[in-house]
């Protein structure tokens, strides 16, 4: 009698789904998150037999290796389009490239999808953004609504990161052991391909940004400027780095510094796992995944 009691409840229970929504349980889990990267304008010539827009496949491979799919978004649709693929996908990966960070169709799609992201974290939809390179740029002429680069030149340099007294209390580096902070702060393993960012004084004197930003590492360019290396968004899910994660493990040129030791493919891939992670927070889905 009393197990049959027993059973009776659990069946209760279960139907009831009463335990789903308790406070016992976590936040609901996107375990098929769909990350949207924009495509880019060919230039070089060698490449453009294949095609007008193309997407760098180390990027791809980066979000795939931290469990997510990608939707590549092509340039200059409709802001409605745009709205309709927004809430489809779980987050926003703007890449390295080399166009106007103000009037390129680039930009101007990668704005609309910022914009988007505002507006739904505020509403408690949680969408996280990821600006790499180029991507980091932007981030900072969008949320400051100018373009404050300057040269602060590293070309084909991997350094390790100065980091801040944010790190300890930041998502990003939430999972990394003390062991392998250490490691980033002192081996070279993140990949520099730039010559325009942010300079420390010119982000710190910056309001907008300030506010808006944690600063989690800083480094020194080739012409001695000390630039901003790693952000993090206080109250929203965005996040910025000037240097490369996806190279470590899928950038192999034999004439480029592409860091591939266990340390830094290490880096790289907790950090994919980061964005993936932050992406199954958002439950936006196409109607058949
Ligand atoms: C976007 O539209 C502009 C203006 O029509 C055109 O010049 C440009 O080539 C287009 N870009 C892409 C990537 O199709
Ligand atoms: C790290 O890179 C710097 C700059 O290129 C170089 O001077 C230094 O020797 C490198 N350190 C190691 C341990 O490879
Ligand atoms: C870190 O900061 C120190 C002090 O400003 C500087 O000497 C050093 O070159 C920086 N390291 C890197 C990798 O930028
Ligand atoms: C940046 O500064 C470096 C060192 O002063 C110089 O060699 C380089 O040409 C400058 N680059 C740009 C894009 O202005």
């Amino acid at each position: 009698m009393q197990r049959l009691l027993a059973l009776a409840c659990l069946f209760v229970v279960g139907a009831s789904k009463v335990l789903l929504t308790g406070p016992f349980t976590d936040s609901p889990v996107n375990n098929r998150p769909i990350i949207g990267i924009l495509t880019q304008q060919v230039v070089d010539k060698q490449m453009a037999r294949f095609g007008k827009t193309y997407i760098p496949a180390s990027y791809v491979k980066y979000v795939e290796s931290g469990g997510s799919r990608v939707m590549p978004i092509r340039l200059n649709q409709s802001l409605a389009e745009y709205e309709k693929i927004f809430k489809s996908i779980n987050g926003m990966l703007f890449i390295g490239g080399a166009v106007s960070l103000e009037t390129s169709d680039y930009a101007r799609a990668a704005r609309a999808f910022y914009r988007l992201a505002l507006e739904a974290n505020d509403a408690g939809d949680y969408f996280p953004i990821w600006g790499t390179c180029m991507g980091f740029q932007l981030l900072t002429v969008f949320v400051a609504g100018h373009n404050l680069l300057s040269n602060t030149t590293a070309e084909n340099l991997a350094l390790p990161l100065n980091l801040t007294k944010e790190v300890p209390s930041s998502r990003m580096f939430e999972g990394f052991s003390a062991k392998l902070l250490k490691a980033l702060s002192q081996e070279n393993i993140t990949g520099n391909f730039h010559h325009y960012g942010v300079t420390v004084k010119t982000f710190r004197g910056n309001d907008k940004l300030q506010q808006f930003f944690s600063i989690l590492s800083t480094n020194i360019a080739e012409n001695g400027a000390e630039f901003v290396s790693t952000i993090e968004g206080r109250k929203y899910p965005f996040y910025g780095v000037q240097w490369h994660p996806e190279v470590n493990q899928f950038q192999w040129k034999p004439n480029l510094h592409f860091p591939h030791s266990k340390n830094a493919v290490r880096v790289s891939s907790l950090l994919s796992e980061f964005f993936v992670n932050e992406a199954r927070k958002s439950l936006h889905r196409f109607p058949q995944t």
